[in-house]
């Protein structure tokens, strides 16, 4: 990387319709803020932008769906989406939006040269319109069944029950989301991108990055083999960028087209020599994405920036995979996720372990899941018991034992030569694997040094060394504190508040990368401030707690989803009135020895008592049925079941939760009253 004089690092612009959670986290910001603090760690020339996404489709959804307008919405989300990135240490130079009329005047100046030069095909085609509506119906305004798994209510451009990529008039029964009603098709004039012309370019530019990612290049040489297709980059809707031809009323740019604008736009409010960064060809651009947004940064943007001609393309699309949790799909509408708010109240000040978990399982190759009993152990297996224990035992006995000033060293012995040797080798293998976009492997090599550091107190005890060479015990002190002092460096790219409260501790201004195995930097006599501790170890029922709440929102789920069976084929009469259907009460009720679904109850059906065997036994204690009235099937033919005979069956409902319930009527209704 050293022909670049900077770096231009990017994270997603997020959509400003609803709150973030640890999968975007995971997905890219969390590995763009470590990678960007790397840099600065070395004084690099470095500028990190990032804001929201606030045109599309998803917006205007979710206006319509709340009863507000498009900018509310946006205004909303953007001041919580930017706090709660604030709240995890996320260091974005500027975190902008799409909204912004810098953003508006930049894309309309990109799309009026396109269009100027002749770089855009002018097409009419015929694309959906509500009549009642008035407005045509892009994308998800448009509903229907999916062709190819036959799923209702699919999206106009992707279906997401079996994942296929859609166009509206694909679907069966097109229905718009607007009214409810059929739509037409109209004619309409839209501009496109002939990404087939860009294609041969495109397909030099991919393979000009061997080291791209192979989930990265894998997708885009799948888009490139299936061959590219124009695609059109207006649309026919009010909310957007207006498109800057007269005469387009009521047309906006693609989403995807003004979108990664965004990124340019921003840099233009950060700083007045914005234009090297996207202009220079010592300029280096880094995208951090997600895997859903590979297409457009690794194709769709570099055809509109050669398309453009001022514009550099990207170095590198580190793109991550999903973040799972607990198992499944992180999902907003079925409340399947941890909000980044949310975890901030119920564990105030501990962003860092978050980042911590989150890193360590970071799907950088493939999807990872995220489970609270992971991020439990990795609290307290390894914050609390590797980096707490070790830095609050270097202070501790400093505190006790030299009134917490740095004492002096004396000969190294074999011990510190070992140890910074295990040390020197750090740095490069850190480096490389950060500047690998490993990040897993880097955080790994930067816990090494609190390893090392336990290691080393383990074998020099210099608590032992107080009572017979007390010199000695402060020489080993001295060491210690270099190191606690080198964690701060090598971890900070991960953990910024744990160790921003060590450089406090230390009195270090700022962190150094060239400190990082310096045994000098902390002089001798300095006074230190002891941090306390820096992790808490989680107990199960915190953890516990959270688990629940996640099984709650399943159970939710389940409610919302459950569907009523369809209704069985008809009977008639006779057939009905041939079933005995009776109340009855349970005077008895034992468990059966063999089964372990099956209750045996006793059932006063008024005339006698009867034996009904009932698969109820997962349900139910004995003492939960013992007493209660119950409906049940009279005149079923008797069956033999584990040696006994049941006369007649229990009527249940099952439950939205799965759990069965008994068809109980009033108390007044007595034993042995018929059903009909
Ligand atoms: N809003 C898009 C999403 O959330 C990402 C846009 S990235 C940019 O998937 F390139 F357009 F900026
Ligand atoms: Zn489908």
């Amino acid at each position: 990387m050293s022909e670049f004089k900077r770096t231009t690092v990017t994270a997603a612009l997020i959509y400003a319709n609803g709150p973030i959670h640890i999968g975007h986290l995971a997905g890219c910001y969390l590995p763009a803020d470590i990678y960007v603090r790397f840099l600065r760690l070395q004084n690099k020339d470095v500028i990190f932008v990032s804001g929201t996404d606030e045109h599309g489709v998803p917006i205007t959804i979710k206006a319509q769906k709340e009863g507000k307008t498009p900018q509310e919405v946006v205004d909303y989300y953007y001041k919580e989406i930017k706090q709660s990135f604030e709240e995890f240490g996320i260091s974005f130079d500027i975190y902008g939006r799409t909204s912004d009329p810098v953003h508006h005047k930049l894309s309309q100046e990109f799309f009026l040269k396109l269009y100027q030069e002749g770089k855009f095909i002018e097409e009419v085609t015929e694309q959906f319109y509500d009549e009642e509506a008035g407005q045509f119906l892009a994308d998800r305004y448009i509903v229907g069944e999916c062709p190819s798994c036959h799923q209702p209510g699919a999206y106009g451009d992707q279906c997401e029950k079996c994942g296929t990529t859609l166009s509206p008039n694909e679907l069966i029964n097109p229905k718009s989301t607007l009214s409810g009603s059929a739509p037409s098709l109209r004619p309409t004039k839209n501009w496109f991108l002939p990404l087939d012309q860009w294609q041969p370019e495109l397909e030099k530019y991919v393979a000009s990055h061997p080291e791209w990612k192979s989930n990265v290049s894998g997708q885009v040489k799948s888009w490139l083999n299936d061959g590219l297709k124009p695609r059109a980059m207006t649309r026919d809707l009010t909310w957007g960028v207006p498109v800057p031809i007269e005469g387009n009323e009521g047309k906006v740019l693609y989403v995807w087209f003004d979108a990664p604008i965004g990124y340019i736009s921003m840099t233009s409010q950060l700083r007045p020599d914005w234009e090297k960064y996207w202009k220079d060809k010592d300029s280096r651009i880094v995208h951090f994405i997600g895997k859903d947004n590979i297409v457009f940064h690794c194709l769709i943007f570099p055809a509109m920036c050669m398309a453009h001609g001022d514009y550099q393309l990207a170095d590198q699309v580190p793109a991550n995979e999903f973040m799972n949790l607990e198992g499944d799909k992180i999902s907003t509408s079925r409340n399947w996720a941890v909000w980044l708010h949310e975890y901030l109240k119920e564990f105030p000040g501990k962003q860092d372990v978050l980042r911590y978990a989150l890193t360590a399982s970071s799907p950088e190759t493939k999807d990872a899941d995220f489970t609270w009993a992971d991020f439990q152990t990795k609290n307290n297996s390894e914050l609390v018991a590797i980096l707490g224990n070790f830095v609050n035992r270097a202070f501790v006995l400093l505190d006790k034992n030299f009134e917490s000033k740095v004492p002096t060293k004396l000969e190294d012995s074999p011990l510190e030569i070992e140890l910074k040797k295990s040390l020197s080798e750090i740095p490069d293998k850190l480096a490389a694997a950060l500047e690998g976009y490993k990040f897993r492997d880097a955080l790994v090599y930067a816990m090494e040094v609190a390893r090392l550091g336990n290691k080393y107190l383990a074998e020099a005890e210099p608590w032992k060394l107080m009572k017979e060479n007390p010199e000695k015990a402060g020489h080993v002190l001295n060491y210690a504190i270099q190191l606690v002092s080198h964690v701060s460096i090598a971890l900070e790219p991960f953990l910024p508040f744990t160790t921003q409260k060590l450089r406090n501790s230390l009195g270090i201004a700022k962190a150094d990368w060239a400190l990082l195995g310096d045994f000098e930097s902390i002089p001798v006599g300095t006074s230190l401030k002891n941090p306390g501790l820096l992790f808490e170890k989680l107990e199960d029922d915190v953890i516990q707690k959270q688990v629940e709440k996640l099984q709650q929102s399943k159970q939710q789920m389940l409610l919302q989803s459950k569907q009523p069976n369809p209704i069985k084929d008809t009977v008639d009469f006779e057939s009905f009135a041939k079933m005995d259907i009776r109340i009855g009460q349970v005077i008895a009720a034992e468990k059966m020895e063999k089964s372990k679904k099956l209750l045996k109850l006793t059932v006063d059906d008024g005339l006698r008592q009867r034996t009904i065997l009932s698969g109820i036994a997962e349900h139910f204690d004995v003492d939960q049925v013992v007493g209660r009235k119950v409906t049940f099937l009279a005149n079923l033919a008797p069956r033999k079941m584990m040696g006994l005979e049941s006369e007649g069956m229990i009527l249940m409902a099952e439950g939205q939760d799965g759990k069965l319930s008994f068809i109980e009527p009033d108390s007044s209704i007595w034993n042995g009253a018929s059903v009909s």
